[in-house]
């Protein structure tokens, strides 16, 4: 099975497709990366979607991941997710910041999205107004809430842990993720050129390195997502934490197994860089063949290069 994968020249498999499918959003978060790219109008449609993720599936790609932007802002989500669900991915996720969700879940698990990661930072509503300039706390909530009851499984709540904003919330907000069926994911701040203000980063950044010694502590069992960047996942108190750690960190680098496409349609081998896109949607709208596409993929995977381990 594993010699079917795509493989880049420092031996990292490529498991798994994030398509940022729009960079437009509803709310307007202070650190927002917009998935290591600056925010762009264009946007590929269903079809087109459809056909690279199809090419991905050529290539041994299991995992797809819909970002944005806010991916259930496009009106033809449903679509979307019921296009790519018939080509029976081992795994069909997005990243919503869940403030539709509670509209959409049903139809959306009906269409065979499978898992979910809701971004939510806190549940304090000025601390929410202060992060994201909007006043959609309680969507989101019932968003999330929404999510688990249709079924979507699991349900990860992303919160990105800012010192001296929320870093106070952490054991508020994995209550919150137990009572309604979901894993909190704690996410460390990153900063990359797309990010709208790098001074920000710098000053609210929140190592978890004592948090990380806490959990261990606390934790009934503590595994290694291998394939997934290492990252740590903690069972405490019938709970789970996972912990994200991007920054500076070459093990996040050396077990990176991703490809992203950019809202405009460019593979990125990336998230940290900008200087190595592949434009693949030229090639689609052509009407190149199947081949050519690949073709097109397999340079892109040839030219990944870890950001932490080099640079
Ligand atoms: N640092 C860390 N995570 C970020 N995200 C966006 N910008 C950043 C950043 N600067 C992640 C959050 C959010 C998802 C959409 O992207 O996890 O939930």
């Amino acid at each position: 099975m594993d010699n079917m994968l795509a493989k880049d020249s420092f031996n990292r498999p490529i498991i798994s497709l994030r398509i940022s499918i729009t960079s437009r959003c509803n709310v307007k978060c202070l650190y927002c990366h917009h998935d290591g790219v600056l925010p762009q109008e264009s946007e590929m449609t269903a079809d087109e979607i459809f056909k690279i993720v199809q090419i991905a599936k050529n290539l041994g790609i299991g995992k797809i991941r819909l970002s944005g932007g806010e991916p259930l802002i496009r009106s033809d989500i449903v679509d979307i997710i019921e296009k790519i669900s018939s080509l029976n991915f081992k795994d069909l996720s997005i990243t919503t910041n869940g403030t539709l969700m509670e509209h959409y879940a049903q139809d959306l698990v009906n269409a065979g999205l499978k898992r979910v990661n809701i971004s939510l930072d806190t549940l304090n509503p000025e601390t929410y107004r202060y992060i994201t300039n909007r006043d959609f706390l309680e969507s989101a909530k019932r968003g999330i809430k929404a999510a688990s009851k249709a079924g979507l499984d699991p349900v990860k709540v992303n919160m990105v842990v800012m010192k001296d904003i929320n870093h106070d919330e952490i054991w508020d907000m994995f209550q919150f993720c137990k009572d309604n069926g979901a894993v909190l994911q704690l996410i460390e701040l990153l900063k990359t050129e797309s990010c709208p203000d790098a001074d920000f980063i710098d000053e609210y950044h929140y190592k978890m390195d004592s948090l990380e010694e806490e959990l261990a502590y606390m934790a009934d069992e503590v595994k290694i997502r291998a394939f997934m960047q290492d990252r740590k996942k903690y069972f405490v108190d019938d709970g789970e934490i996972e912990i994200v750690k991007p920054m500076d960190n070459t093990e996040f680098c050396k077990n990176c197994t991703r490809l992203r496409i950019t809202p405009d349609g460019k593979i990125k081998p990336c998230l940290l860089r900008n200087d190595n896109l592949v434009d693949i949607i030229g090639a689609v709208r052509e009407g190149r063949d199947d081949k050519e596409l690949e073709r097109i993929f397999i340079h892109a995977i040839e030219n990944r290069k870890p950001y932490y381990l080099i640079s």
